[in-house]
């Protein structure tokens, strides 16, 4: 993995960071990108991390990040809750921006030089709503819908050449996009954190617990890794036995 070269976005938070500490830890070398610059600040100080401040809803200016890595891990996301009748349309595109048109940008720019390698690994952090609804997350649920059918399209034309697509496909993870709403679902039910925490968030998983950013980038690392040849086009579920339902 030493001479590996990977970008990370959405990396100065959660599952971001823990993928580019834990490909770093590997000897890749990760070019950290985030509009966050304080938050990209820690991550700066590791040794084999660049970082690039970059606003990736900016779409004209992914044509300026790096394009000569072998590894894309498409990571960067928001939420935003709200009934669909309610959704404001300009949320919505900046979510499909962010969260779909980016990541088809960057896969898009960087697999000229994965294809001159004959080598490439495509990580996309989608969700388990990239395989299932939940009422008022009609942005989030449409654009992880898009990226998994994004990730499988990339898996049939990078094949040929050695370059591997997967999605990732969490259920709720200790980061801020989850203590966030935990705050939010709190003031709107009038309830305690923890309560939503055990009785929203927790109520479709069989394990009873928060995942750990870790966890999730341990299975990145896994995907980009030396027994990664033959895993392409799949969607790999890490939700404490949600979909199992
Ligand atoms: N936390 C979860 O429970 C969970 C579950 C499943 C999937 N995911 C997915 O994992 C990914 C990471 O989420 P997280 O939980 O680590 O969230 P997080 O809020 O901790 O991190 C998201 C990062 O993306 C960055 N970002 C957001 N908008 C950006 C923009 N326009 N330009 C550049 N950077 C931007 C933020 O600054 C932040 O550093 C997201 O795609 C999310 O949908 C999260």
């Amino acid at each position: 993995m030493e001479t590996r070269r990977a970008l990370v976005t959405g990396a100065a938070s959660g599952i971001g960071a823990a993928c580019a500490q834990r490909l770093a830890a590997d000897g890749v070398h990760v070019v950290a990108v985030d509009f966050d610059e304080a938050g990209l600040e820690t991550l700066g100080a590791l040794d084999g991390v660049e970082t690039v401040v970059a606003d990736l809803s900016d779409l004209e200016r992914l044509a300026d990040l790096p394009t000569d890595v072998d590894i894309l891990v498409n990571n960067a996301g928001v939420q935003q809750v709200a009934p669909v009748e309610q959704f404001p349309p300009e949320r919505f595109s900046y979510i499909l921006r962010l969260m779909l048109e980016a990541p088809f940008r960057l896969i898009r720019q960087t697999l000229p030089h994965m294809y001159g390698a004959g080598w490439g690994r495509v990580v996309n952090i989608s969700s388990v709503h990239g395989l299932r609804a939940s009422p008022f997350k009609a942005a989030y649920v449409a654009a992880k819908h898009g990226l998994e059918g994004l990730s499988k399209v990339v898996a049939l034309e990078g094949a040929a050449h050695g370059v591997t697509s997967n999605c990732v496909n969490p259920a709720y993870v200790r980061t801020p996009l989850v203590t966030a709403q935990l705050a939010d679902q709190a003031a709107t039910h009038g309830l305690s954190e923890s309560e939503v925490l055990d009785k929203v968030l927790l109520e479709p998983v069989a394990v009873k617990r928060l995942i750990e950013p870790d966890e999730v980038a341990e299975l990145v690392a896994m995907l980009c890794g030396p027994a990664s040849a033959s895993i392409t086009g799949s969607s790999f579920v890490l939700d404490g036995g949600w979909t199992a339902h």
